[in-house]
């Protein structure tokens, strides 16, 4: 009855938990405390996609890819195979931050690096490979382009970064950083408003016992769970969701 087309969101375990995916198109913002598996997550929604048919484009804010790239491996993703095929395009503008030169083969230059001509530069990208999904890591890295502006640029940059993305038809991923505990879901306070989905995920420890957690928090036009489930690495395969009573 009025089902909605879906596309994977690639995380082991989570499609069920969302009616059988994100709707295609959307934006879903990924928010977490620090070490809780967001770059992870997002890579595995990238890449699993790439593999699925839909190219997708990773912009990186803040981590060298080289670093992540090697990282996947371990859980037997492969993104350098997925770039030579032109599934996958990663633009790097980790580097150009902190005033240093990028050797990536996309990158974003220091005359680049202010929201419109990125914005520009992406979609470009995006249309070259075909790309359908999207991954910003992370959102508070874009803080120094803002910095000394009020709260209403604030929240129009992120209204125009999520409106550039979507209206290309590309299912949007974007990951910002939070306190473990914090009331908001994300760091300027308005991302959460913006975006048809948040998925939330969490550390926490209990004792000597310590255990990852993922709740999906909203997303708009959908059934989804409500619960809190837990959420592992799993070598060779990367992040797996389980239902709430697969956990004890
Ligand atoms: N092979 C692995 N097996 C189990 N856990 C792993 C493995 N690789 C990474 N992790 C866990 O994942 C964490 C890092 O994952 P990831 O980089 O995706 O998190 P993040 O939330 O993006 O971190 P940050 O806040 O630093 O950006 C590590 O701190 C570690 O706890
Ligand atoms: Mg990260």
């Amino acid at each position: 009855m009025g089902e909605k087309e879906r596309t994977t969101t690639g995380i082991h375990g989570l499609d069920p938990l969302l009616s059988g995916g994100f709707i295609p198109g959307r934006s879903i913002l990924v928010a977490g405390s620090p070490g809780t598996g967001k770059t992870t997550f997002g890579l595995q929604f990238i890449c699993e996609g790439a593999k699925a048919g839909e190219p997708g484009i990773i912009l990186s804010l803040e981590e060298d890819p080289k670093a992540w790239r090697e990282d996947m491996t371990n859980f037997g993703y492969n993104i350098e195979k997925l770039e030579s095929q032109d599934l996958v395009r990663v633009v790097d503008a980790s580097l150009v931050r902190i005033g240093l030169v990028s050797d990536e083969r996309f990158s974003i230059t220091p005359q680049e690096f202010d929201m419109n001509q990125m914005l520009t530069r992406i979609i470009r990208e995006a249309r070259q490979i075909g790309a359908k999904r999207i991954l910003v890591d992370s959102l508070p890295a874009l803080d120094i382009l803002h910095a000394s502006k009020p709260p209403e640029y604030i929240r129009a940059e992120i209204l125009k970064l999520n409106y550039v993305l979507k209206s290309n038809g590309m299912t949007t991923m974007m990951i910002t950083e939070i306190p473990e505990g914090s009331k908001t879901y994300s760091h300027n306070g308005v991302e959460e408003f913006v975006v048809d989905g948040v998925i939330s995920l969490h550390y926490l420890s209990l004792g000597s016992q310590s255990g990852r957690t993922l709740v999906i928090r909203k997303m708009r036009g959908t059934h989804h769970s409500e619960d809190i489930h837990p959420m592992e690495f799993v070598d060779g395969k990367g992040i797996v969701v389980r239902k709430v009573e697969d956990s004890v």
